[in-house]
């Protein structure tokens, strides 16, 4: 079993997706483990984005993660990871499949509707940045 961290963005949550998202990532038999509706602080979302920070679409990307209310969530289950990755879709929505989060319902890379973490080690890192009061399941 395994946790895995994602954010659903100000785009994902302004187009009413948060039920869509989850829904598929339910249906795909991982589980809820912990789920907020918040206002992220820019220092949370700079530590984040840290291994970004010299690149030329920090700034756009951490103002963005702070423009509207986000939703953060711990999912878990068998090989939760990968299979939330895989969900979701490629980081850029025009090389994402159909079928996938991003594939259906995003078309570009700075509005891509969610974050997932990228291997265990970050997932770790991210669940305890995010959830540092620990989740619930
Ligand atoms: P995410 O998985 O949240 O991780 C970093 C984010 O930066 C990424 O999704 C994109 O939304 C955003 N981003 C913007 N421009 C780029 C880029 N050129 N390459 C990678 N990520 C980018």
């Amino acid at each position: 079993m395994e946790k895995t961290l994602v954010l659903i963005k100000p785009g994902g949550v302004s187009r009413n997706l948060i039920g869509e998202i989850t829904k598929r990532l339910e249906n795909r038999n991982l589980s809820v483990a912990a789920m907020k509706l918040m206002n992220a602080e820019r220092s949370t979302v700079e530590k984040h984005y840290a291994e970004h920070a010299s690149r030329p679409f920090f700034g756009e990307v951490c103002d963005y993660l702070t423009s509207g209310p986000i939703v953060a969530m711990v999912i878990s289950g068998a090989n939760a990871v990968k299979a939330v990755r895989s969900t979701m879709g490629a980081t850029n929505p025009v090389e994402a499949a159909p079928g996938t989060v991003r594939g259906d319902f995003a078309l570009t890379i700075d509005d891509n509707l969610v974050h997932s973490s990228a291997d265990a080690d970050a997932a770790k890192a991210e669940i305890e940045l995010w959830f540092s009061e620990g989740t619930v399941k």
